[in-house]
């Protein structure tokens, strides 16, 4: 036999055992990559199912402690907030937004009282307390921006106040992450950590989320005029430059699974840390899928998760936190 006679190199030796599979796999996802978004509303003992989103609820806060023990008790480590706000508290003016004493801020300090190695995230955009449902203030017509900055910083300012971690910017306004982080070391909060939801699409798979905020029915028109066009790239490493330049310490990439190539970029060009959510049309589309028997729910979750490590991510903002949770627990 001669060389020419069998293959140069034969890549399945490498993966015909579970062991040697393992020993040369090059990516791998932990419980300490996942960020756990959470749906919280008013009440007592309640946790109301969302139709569009399978196994996901509105967790009054009794419930949320309850969940976010067992949560961190399986290996999350991050938790991240969205308020469904009552329909009375959403106004032109949003003030709810700021208030010390909001569904999100009094969430925030229970959590940080009863699980303080829980890291807490929050969500900064005016939707869950506009009435027309969108991230920023409108006047005729026009989502009007540095008033909208204005606002977001007073919200930045009380989730600090309450004891917010990560404090995470997804309204896609000009400038806010600088003037957040000005006010933050102006007021003696130098270590709160801002995750700028930086490459933000306007994209068609946040529904479900807005039916679990309670902003479908609301919103009127569209956030094209905010949130990126989904045909660009170049611009997506310029607002990463930017916000970084301005003070973020972590970027994130969103919608996640078709927008894995802005993640790669970012990793590749900038080396930051790098996060990606996985939304809520992705969660229903793979559970939906799931459901019906078409694909292997587990599995498919997994595969999901893992793939954005591959591309570049440190992490994911995901609704199958826990589910992954206690399946590498397991
Ligand atoms: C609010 C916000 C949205 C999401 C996170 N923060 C919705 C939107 O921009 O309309 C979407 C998350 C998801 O779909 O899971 N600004």
């Amino acid at each position: 036999m001669t060389f020419a006679d069998y293959p140069a190199t034969r890549f399945r030796r490498l993966r015909r055992t579970p062991a040697l599979r393992d020993l040369v796999q090059e990516n791998r996802l932990s419980a300490a990559d996942l960020i756990w978004p959470v749906f919280i509303r008013e009440g007592h003992n309640a946790e109301e199912p969302i139709a569009s989103m399978p196994g996901v609820s509105r967790l009054t806060l009794d419930r949320l402690l309850v969940r976010a023990t067992e949560a961190h008790e399986a290996g999350v480590q991050v938790i991240c907030l969205f308020p469904y706000t009552d329909q009375s508290l959403r106004t032109e003016d949003c003030a709810e937004a700021w208030s010390p004493e909001n569904l999100t801020n009094r969430a925030i300090r229970m959590l940080k009282k009863e699980l303080p190695s829980l890291a807490v995230m929050t969500d900064i955009a005016l939707d869950p307390y506009n009435a027309n449902g969108h991230d920023g203030f409108v006047v005729d017509g026009i989502i009007v921006n540095d008033e909208t900055v204005e606002a977001l910083v007073k919200m930045a300012l009380a989730q600090a106040e309450a004891g917010a971690d990560i404090l995470g910017p997804s309204d896609m306004m000009d400038g806010r992450i600088g003037a957040m982080r000005a006010a933050l070391e102006e007021n003696g909060h130098q270590d709160v950590t801002i995750m700028s939801y930086s490459a933000k699409y306007a994209s068609c798979f946040y529904g479900p989320f807005r039916d679990a905020v309670g902003a479908s029915g609301r919103l009127v028109g569209d956030k094209k005029t905010y949130q990126m066009n989904p045909g660009n790239s170049d611009e997506a490493l310029r607002l990463v430059a930017r916000d970084l330049a301005e003070g973020a310490d972590m970027v994130m990439v969103k919608p996640g699974m078709p927008y894995l190539d802005i993640c790669t970029r970012v990793k590749r060009e900038l080396q930051v840390p790098t996060f990606a959510y996985q939304v809520s049309g992705e969660y229903a589309m793979l559970k939906g899928a799931a459901q019906n028997g078409w694909i292997d729910g587990e599995k498919s979750m997994l595969e999901s998760l893992l793939c954005f490590k591959r591309a570049g991510c440190d992490g994911i903002l995901t609704y199958f936190a826990v589910d992954v949770a206690n399946y590498l627990k397991g």
